[in-house]
């Protein structure tokens, strides 16, 4: 929005609450056009594409946690399938043909080497991976058969939050991830981050992640828009790109960082690893800068001053709302 674009958000507010929105517009002042809709329903999808001339779609619904996939694959299967093939679908019935696809890094599983680049064999380990995955396939195979223009993002591990601290994660329950479950340890919330493995061959034994500041990950997103804007060939095209840093942390270097803003220890104790994690992996972000003039700017520091001043302004969330 503040790229001025026009934004029209469809959401089944499965994860996510309005009052989001409410914060946008504090920090934008525009309002988005907002749908509570569940794309897989294709009436009202339909209904939101009559509505308004669409140029393009950012396409960020999904089911996304590793875990759960496992335990209810065909959820998962049924949930990030079904809403992509739908939507694609309702797209071409448009003549709607740009999209940017939330991929992730998952996709690369347990890589060889690193830093990773796009053209790395592509292992999922889980069903939520290879949901990602084949959304990426409908994709290619899609923009090979028409003029779809698709960008692939695949994102390492965004964390962080909007620095007016207005805008931020809440995730419902327990967080199965490393930023949110520092946070709540560090207003009272938990009692104790439990970090999993201490004797991975990595910098001092725990896992190390291409940590993303989430703002930095939007931007992404206007440039992928701008990058398709301006391809404007008859023939479809489908790019991929990675969103990371290009710098590897480990979960004890984000502890350390957390503190230094927090000003206090983190009470942790380090645990078992967690099944189904890799050691070590991090992005060569390379190709996104050279073909869309997109590099993350925002340091560790600044995604823990962002995450510390969301969750201590909000320290229930949007719940208080
Ligand atoms: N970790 C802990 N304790 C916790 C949570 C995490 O030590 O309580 C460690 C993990 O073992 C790992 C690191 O912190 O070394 C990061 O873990 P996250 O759960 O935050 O993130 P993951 O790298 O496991 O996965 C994330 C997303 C996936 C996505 C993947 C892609 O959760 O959806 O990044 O890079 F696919």
């Amino acid at each position: 929005m503040q790229a001025d674009y026009d934004v029209i958000v469809a959401d089944n507010l499965s994860n996510s609450v309005d009052t989001a929105l409410e914060r946008v517009k504090e920090i934008t002042g525009k309002t988005a056009f907002f749908y509570q809709i569940d794309i897989r329903d294709k009436a009202a999808l339909t209904e939101v594409f009559n509505q308004h001339p669409i140029d393009a779609v950012i396409h960020m619904a999904g089911l996304k946690a590793v875990g759960e996939s496992c335990a209810e694959p065909l959820m998962y299967y049924q949930n990030n399938l079904d809403a992509s093939m739908i939507l694609f679908e309702v797209m071409q019935s448009f003549s709607v043909n740009k999209v940017v696809f939330s991929s992730s890094a998952t996709v690369y599983g347990d890589p060889d080497t690193v830093p990773i680049t796009e053209d790395f064999p592509l292992r999922m380990m889980n069903p939520y991976g290879r949901t990602k995955y084949m959304v990426e396939e409908m994709l290619r195979d899609i923009t090979l058969a028409s003029n779809m223009q698709a960008v692939l993002l695949r994102y390492f591990n965004p964390i962080g939050a909007h620095d007016s601290g207005l805008i931020g994660e809440d995730p419902h329950g327990i967080p199965n991830n490393l930023m949110p479950y520092i946070a709540q340890v560090a207003i009272g919330q938990r009692e104790k981050l439990s970090v999993f493995g201490g004797d991975y061959p990595t910098v001092d034994g725990t896992g190390v992640r291409d940590y993303i500041h989430v703002v930095d990950l939007a931007k992404g997103h206007v440039k992928a828009l701008e990058r398709i804007a301006e391809t404007e060939t008859k023939q479809g095209q489908c790019l991929t790109y990675n969103l990371g840093t290009g710098r590897g942390s480990s979960v004890i270097e984000v502890i350390n960082a957390f503190e230094k803003v927090y000003g206090d220890k983190i009470n942790y104790e380090i645990v078992e690893r967690r099944p189904g994690d890799v050691p070590e992996y991090f992005a060569n972000p390379q190709l996104a800068n050279e073909e869309m003039g997109w590099r993350a700017e925002k340091s560790l520091d600044d995604m823990m001053t962002d995450t510390w001043r969301w969750q201590s302004q909000n320290p229930n969330g949007y719940k208080d709302d």
